[in-house]
């Protein structure tokens, strides 16, 4: 997989963009948005000149637009528009945007150049970042899809600055994650930012550290045959909660998701690989204090538990896998962990505890 430039590129955001299209001098520049980045991003880049100028395909937003037919409208527009395998595509938008451009740009033509410009601190700090691009297909999730990563990202924190609360939250459930996979000094950092009180410029640095933990995982293992799992802290009970939160009508975000599938798997390392008990108190306020609870009954347990073996990412040979912290502390990272029903349900138990359901 070629080599990704991560920007951090505060008030500079088409400066640093124009240089890369300079550099890279393609044939054709495209833009691709969803309807939200075409009201709120779009005229930022628009402000110089030369994007004022640039052709912008538009897709409808969210994950249910990510969608064989909307991928099928970029490469036909960029089919028509004379598009070709010297062109450049630039993604603005979060991870649905940056996911499906991503592939767009991959497989047109067998490959043309793309950027990631993300607009949400959840695309940044996972799904810009690392090269995997797809599509959901047949009610699956990024079921179709390659490793190819853009060659930059370029991100200007101040993009941010138009998230909800619950937007910037989620986003910062997988910084934490980043935290707790890497090591202590990173973690103390996150432990030291107010969400309540959001400075910017510390914002970047931790992004840009952030980022990196994701970076130095994904130059050891792109195709995810074994350290890249780290990167699945939290996903594995997490998603099992995401979907169910959807099937039940009061879908979460996925980063919330996350942040409270990583209470169970904190409990889960505590207890089976020896992670700290004041490192897992720890991680279990910093987000409870910012998260709160999502309702989990225990009439769902079963449920739950099914909705782990469907998820093809953890299960091999029928067993769960997760991946856990170990006795070591922070950045102990333990792939493959097999662990048994009987513990799962018993670390939601402690979810549950814990958050006083
Ligand atoms: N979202 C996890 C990864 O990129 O591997």
């Amino acid at each position: 997989m070629s080599e990704q430039r991560v920007v951090m590129c505060e008030g500079r955001l088409t400066d640093e963009l124009r240089n890369e299209v300079k550099d890279r001098a393609p044939e054709q520049v495209y833009i691709l948005v969803d309807s939200n980045t075409k009201k709120l991003c779009l005229p930022l880049l628009e402000k110089d000149e030369f994007f004022s100028k640039v052709k912008t395909i538009e897709i409808k937003p969210n994950d249910d637009h990510k969608t064989l037919e909307a991928l099928a409208s970029v490469w036909t527009f960029l089919s028509q528009n004379k598009a070709t395998r010297k062109s450049m595509l630039i993604n603005l938008g979060g991870g649905m945007v940056t996911d499906l451009g991503g592939f767009a740009a991959s497989t047109f033509k067998r490959g043309m150049d793309y950027v990631n410009v993300p607009t949400t601190l959840l695309g940044a700090v996972d799904a810009a970042v690392g090269g995997k691009t797809g599509i959901n297909f047949c009610g699956l999730k990024n079921e179709i899809g390659v490793i190819n990563s853009s060659q930059s990202v370029l991100i200007d924190v101040n993009t941010f600055r138009t998230l909800d609360d619950k937007n910037f939250r989620s986003g910062f459930a997988e910084m934490i994650k980043h935290g707790l996979i890497s090591d202590e000094k990173h973690w103390n950092d996150m432990l030291a930012f107010d969400l309540d009180h959001i400075d910017y410029s510390q914002l970047s640095t931790l992004l840009r550290d952030s980022i990196a933990v994701k970076e130095k995982i994904v130059a050891i293992d792109p195709y995810e045959k074994n350290i890249r799992k780290a990167l699945n802290f939290g996903h594995t009970i997490g998603h099992a909660f995401e979907s169910y939160a959807m099937e039940s009508g009061s879908p979460i975000l996925h980063g919330y998701a996350v942040a409270y599938g990583m209470i169970p798997e904190l409990y889960l390392s505590h207890k089976f690989c020896g992670f700290p008990k004041e490192l897992m108190r720890e991680a279990v306020h910093l987000i409870k204090d910012n998260y709160g609870a999502m309702n989990v009954g225990c009439k769902v347990y079963d449920h739950l538990y099914e909705l782990m073996t469907h998820d093809k990412k953890n299960v091999g040979d029928g067993r769960i896998l997760f991946t856990l912290l170990g006795e070591k502390g922070i950045g102990d990272i333990k792939i493959n962990q097999d662990v048994e029903k009987k513990a799962i349900l018993e670390a939601i138990d402690y979810y549950r505890d814990v958050v006083g359901l």
